[in-house]
C-alpha cells in the first residue's frame, strides 16, 4: 500500500451543504449524548462525496469540530482507512483488484490498459474523467479479474472488454453493471455444475433457476449527497 498523506494542495475551507448538514446532525442523533464520535465514519464518507470524492484537510477539520473530537483522532481515521481518498480523483474513479485470485485471472492485463489508458496509479487524466488505484481483495474473486468504479461492481473483465468499459464510460454511453461475460451473478459460467437431478438439469435445491432482476444498468452510479 501506498504512503497516505494529505495532498499539497488543498481548499482554503470546507462547509457541507445545508442538505448534508441536515443529514450529518440526524446522524449524530443517532448515538447516546457524549458519544457523538461514533458518527466520524459516515460523516467523513460524506464531506468526500460531497467534495467529488476526495477528502480535503479542512473536512477533516470541519468533521473534527461538529462531533468534538480532536483533529488528531479524525486525522488518524481519515488516513488509515483507504476509503477515503486524500487526493483528487477522476469523475470515474477506479479501484482494480490486484490480489490473488484476480491477478492469476488476468489483473495484471487489466493494469496494462490502466496504465496506457489513464495512466499513473493516483493521476487525474487531463480531461478529469479517469483515475486508478490498485486496491487489495474487493470480495467479488468468483468473478475475479474485476474493478470497482465509484460504487459499482465490474467484473470478468478481460483486457478488451475492459478497455470498451472505460471508452463507454468516457462517451457517456450505457454500460452493463457486474458481470461482462454474461454469467449471472456468481452463478457458474454456463449454468450450473452441482445438485443437478440426474437429467443433467438443476434440481429445486439450487439457486441457478431463481430470476432476479437483470444487471443491466446505467452507467456508474453518480456520487450522492450534493
Ligand atoms: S481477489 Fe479480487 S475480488 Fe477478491
Amino acid at each position: 500500500m501506498s504512503v497516505r498523506r494529505l495532498d499539497p494542495v488543498q481548499p482554503e475551507s470546507f462547509k457541507f451543504s445545508a442538505t448534508n448538514l441536515k443529514w450529518a446532525r440526524e446522524q449524530m442523533k443517532k448515538f447516546p449524548k457524549g458519544r457523538q464520535a461514533s458518527a466520524v465514519i459516515p460523516l467523513l464518507w460524506r464531506a468526500q462525496e460531497q467534495h467529488d470524492g476526495w477528502l480535503p484537510e479542512p473536512a477533516i477539520r470541519a468533521v473534527a469540530e461538529m462531533l468534538d473530537m480532536a483533529y488528531i483522532r479524525v486525522y488518524e481515521i481519515a488516513t488509515f482507512y483507504t476509503m477515503f481518498n486524500l487526493s483528487p480523483v477522476g469523475k470515474y474513479f477506479v479501484q482494480l483488484c490486484g490480489t490473488t485470485p484476480c491477478w492469476l485471472r488476468g489483473a495484471n492485463d487489466l493494469k496494462d490498459v490502466c496504465r496506457r489508458v489513464i495512466g499513473d496509479q493516483q493521476q487525474v487524466t487531463e480531461d478529469g474523467m479517469f483515475s486508478w488505484l490498485e486496491v487489495e481483495c474487493l470480495g467479488a474473486c468468483t468473478n475475479a479479474p474485476m474493478v470497482q468504479i465509484n460504487k459499482d461492481y465490474y467484473e470478468d473483465l478481460t483486457a478488451e472488454s475492459f478497455e470498451q468499459l472505460l471508452e463507454d464510460l468516457r462517451a457517456g454511453k450505457e454500460v452493463t453493471l457486474g458481470p461482462q461475460n454474461g454469467r449471472q451473478f456468481s452463478a457458474p459460467e454456463g449454468g450450473a455444475t452441482t445438485l443437478l437431478n440426474g437429467t443433467g438439469k438443476a434440481g429445486n435445491s439450487g439457486g441457478a433457476k431463481r430470476k432476479r432482476s437483470g444487471a443491466k444498468t446505467k452507467s456508474a452510479t453518480g456520487r450522492g449527497g450534493k
